[in-house]
């Protein structure tokens, strides 16, 4: 089992006992199994500081290493030096670190039926038919990998929370405490996804958060579970989203709804995580005037300030829906008076399944470089993760959960490309030359994949629902309010002042660098200007050649990669899973390259300048 090679900790070959139950033991307990291959001499003391948490200092001297910190940061400093050990890297003598963000989390997916919605990495590591079932030597496998890159809260159940999944906090309370205990010890919190309409399951007529009822029913079950549980993280709510309950249905606002359940999470410590992924999702395809991506913002800005302080807003990266390219979500910089946590999608939904490679920390940089002094508190990011041998199915995947790690300790030191490097030292430990291979292939997956797809912010040209594969006009005619309304002169909505108007809801800075077509960024002109064909680019090309480019560029990156990846020397398992997968990747991409190209071409009747096949 790939587990054996534990992703980019191989020098812990063995399991962590389940008899270790705090975070300085497990710390003790890895330092003395790696440091006889990593640094025999080395001696390491640990020297615990009751006032402090998650922060940690690692002091060099000549009798050693003392490593200090609360039980969780020596845990996460000891990680650090036999990482910085295993890599090669020189740590200075002296070292502290604390992170940027109180909530590192990741958001699995997973159903109690063992599916996880949009999981590439097979089913799930919690759950099979509708019960708890799983591997407690893989979960502390999983709590090592997360507290090794700092993360320290795990969602267990999906966000559209399925029969029987709401039982979680009822009835399977004892069983959800076993696995809070797992975690326990690698400074992992459990948190849960709840069903806003949960009290109407037992005797209670309505959800209105306004109710006394409702609010008696969660004050009560609140007890339950922190009895059970004491550190439980808090909950997750989709509410007033994709058809599932919320607030909206008792004519409550969000503030009103997110504020009723913090408030019986707050005597135990929990938080209420609140997501704001909230818009019209039977939208007429015909309404010029509605603007999805405008949603989140109408709904949430003008309530800054009235969230209680154990409330975050959890907004996406970007406003649409984690699609391969989008500007940053204007909400994450309007709400001063509300904590705001940020949320990316590690699983690879719109961005290849984890067949395709696709590295995501150049995107993480964009939008971290946009963001400027805002609220934000915590960092979200839904899991790849899954029980395949491999648990990121595709074992390049493993680099966005690394990377997500260090993105949420401090994104001021997680670049791309010391994050992709430093991956790839401690997983392959290749020679110089392969190493620099693997790492220019991740850092250039991002640009390649956004060639070969939907052109320059477009997004959305993509199999509906299944989100793999093109289909230019598969979400055209559609509710879901994602159109790019082309037809043979031209292509994409105008977000500007003269059109929606979206680009308005941002900070003046950025409202002026999109609407100005010539500061726009290339890749983002189609997602705020409605061009035409002919459209000149700033490098002289016309807006439909460089479209063909892309999609023969990108096609071509991948039949590259493909011979550059079949001489490095992976390990034969991992060899065998990425072979694999860049031959479906290379077949995605023509697919994309052609289908594109040709819906191009019939629309407009304009032929490629270098006179390249494209389909009539
Ligand atoms: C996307 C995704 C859904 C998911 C939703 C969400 O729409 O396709 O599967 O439920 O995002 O973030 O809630």
């Amino acid at each position: 089992m790939r587990d054996q090679h534990l992703y980019w900790l191989p020098f812990l070959a063995q399991d962590v006992p389940a008899e270790l139950t705090d975070p300085i033991q497990v710390a003790r307990f890895e330092l003395d199994l790696a440091l006889p291959q990593l640094a025999p001499e080395l001696q390491v003391y640990l020297a615990p500081d009751a006032d402090a948490d998650e922060g940690f200092s690692i002091l060099r001297n000549d009798n050693g290493v003392t490593i200090s910190g609360g039980p969780r940061g020596i845990l996460y400093g000891a990680y650090k030096l036999l990482m910085a050990l295993a890599a090669g890297e020189s740590l200075p003598r002296s070292h502290s670190q604390q992170p940027k963000y109180a909530l590192r989390m990741i958001n699995c997916w997973d159903n109690a039926d063992g599916d996880i919605e949009r999981g590439y990495s097979g089913r799930s590591l919690f759950f099979e038919s509708g019960r708890f079932d799983y591997d407690p030597i893989r979960l502390r496998q999983l709590g090592r990998l997360m507290a090794s890159v700092g993360l320290n809260v795990l969602c267990i159940n999906n966000v559209n929370v399925r029969n029987p999944a709401h039982r979680l906090i009822e009835d399977w309370l004892p069983e959800l405490a076993d696995v809070a205990a797992i975690f326990r010890p690698f400074g992992v919190k459990l948190m849960v996804s709840i069903d806003y309409s949960q009290p109407m399951r037992h005797g209670v007529t309505t959800a209105d958060p306004l109710d006394p009822q409702v609010q008696a029913w969660w004050n009560r079950q609140c007890e339950v579970v922190y009895q059970a549980i004491p550190d439980l993280a808090g909950f997750l709510v989709k509410a007033d989203s994709e058809h599932r309950p919320g607030p909206f249905t008792y004519g409550r606002n969000h503030a009103e709804g997110a504020n009723m359940l913090a408030r019986a999470l707050k005597p135990h410590g929990g938080k209420l995580i609140w997501r704001c992924f909230v818009y019209n999702c039977q939208q007429d395809w015909r309404d010029a005037v509605t603007d999805r991506p405008m949603a989140a913002y109408q709904h949430y800005v003008y309530l800054d300030g009235q969230f209680d302080d154990n409330v975050i807003l959890q907004v996406k990266n970007g406003p649409f829906d984690f699609q391969v390219r989008e500007p940053v979500s204007p909400t994450l910089l309007a709400m001063p008076k509300t904590n705001l946590a940020i949320e990316w999608q590690l699983a690879q939904e719109y961005t290849g399944h984890q067949i395709d490679i696709y590295a995501m920390m150049g995107m993480w940089q964009e939008v971290m470089a946009d963001l400027g002094s805002n609220t934000v508190m915590a960092m979200a990011a839904v899991s790849n993760l899954g029980n395949d041998d491999c648990i990121t199915g595709h074992p390049f995947a493993a680099v966005n959960l690394f990377g997500y790690g260090l993105l949420a300790w401090n994104p001021d030191e997680a670049d791309p490309e010391s994050i992709a490097r430093t991956w790839a030292k401690l997983t392959y430990r290749f020679g110089q030359a392969d190493e620099d291979t693997l790492v220019n292939l991740l850092l250039e997956s991002r640009g390649a994949y956004e060639k070969y797809t939907a052109p320059l912010g477009i997004c959305w040209m993509v199999v509906p629902h299944e989100h793999y594969g093109p289909s230019p006009d598969g979400y055209e005619y559609q509710a879901w309010g994602t159109y790019h309304r082309a037809n043979r002169d031209a292509i994409g909505i105008d977000r500007t002042a003269s059109g929606t108007g979206y680009a308005e809801q941002y900070p003046a800075a950025l409202r002026d660098r999109y609407s100005n077509l010539s500061t726009c960024p290339d890749e983002l002109k189609l997602w705020f200007h409605r061009l035409r064909y002919d459209y000149v680019m700033p490098d002289g090309r016309t807006l439909i050649q460089r479209i063909y480019d892309d999609k023969f560029e990108g096609y071509a990156w991948v039949e590259e990669a493909e011979q550059k990846l079949s001489s490095l020397p992976l390990p034969e398992a991992d060899r065998k899973l990425v072979m694999d997968r860049i031959a479906r990747q290379k077949r995605n991409a023509r697919e994309w390259r052609d289908v594109l190209n040709t819906f191009f071409y019939r629309l407009s009747g304009v032929e490629d300048a270098r006179g390249r096949k494209i389909y009539d």
